[in-house]
């Protein structure tokens, strides 16, 4: 049954050495602005000492009112990029690929008091305020924050990125 599980495997243009493949989970170890801390990479590269073949790296913001929680990891300006860059190079030093999720909170973002979320629809997230309408041209702006961090996310050593399209808190 798991005969493959060990064996390499083509995915686009890289290869995974193995078929393992460890999903985003966020742990909030970054600062209150969304850098990386020693202990997020230290947390990430014993993943990929303990042999996984790709890490998909948590929910990272792409804006920061794009936020879904505190202490959230960040993407969204290029100060990012070289804390990022420590964080890659620690995975691949044990042969593992990283991809990054990066995550526009939308109507459920976690924003400071006063500060009106957003969303297509003005309809509340529970818990949350009704969001602002957004218009074509801000959902367009939003779309370009997402091509920005992943141009950050190559500059910054990853392999890969996944978007994540699906807030539902
Ligand atoms: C603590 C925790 C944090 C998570 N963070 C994220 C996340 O940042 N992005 C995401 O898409 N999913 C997140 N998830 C969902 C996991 O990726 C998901 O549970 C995983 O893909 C396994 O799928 P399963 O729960 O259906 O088995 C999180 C799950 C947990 C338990």
């Amino acid at each position: 049954m798991f005969k493959l599980l060990c064996q390499p495997f083509e995915m686009g243009n890289m290869t995974l050495k193995n078929r393992m493949v460890m999903p985003p989970m966020v742990v909030s170890y970054a600062t209150a602005d969304g850098y990386t801390t020693k202990r997020n990479i230290a947390y990430y590269e014993a993943r990929a000492k303990g042999g996984v073949g790709l890490i998909i790296q948590e929910a990272t913001f792409v804006h920061p009112l794009g936020r879904i929680l505190g202490n959230e990891q960040g993407i969204s300006d290029d100060s990012f990029i070289p804390g990022l860059n420590k964080l890659t190079q620690a995975v691949h030093r044990h042969g593992a690929k990283v991809a990054v999720q990066i995550i526009h909170g939308g109507r459920a973002a976690y924003l400071p008091e006063g500060v009106q979320p957003l969303g297509p629809s003005p309809i509340a997230a529970p818990g949350k305020a009704i969001p602002k309408e957004l218009t074509l041209a801000e959902i367009a702006e939003i779309v370009q924050y997402f091509v920005d961090a992943a141009v950050r996310a190559k500059q910054a050593g990853y392999d890969g990125i996944e978007i994540h399209a699906a807030i539902t808190i």
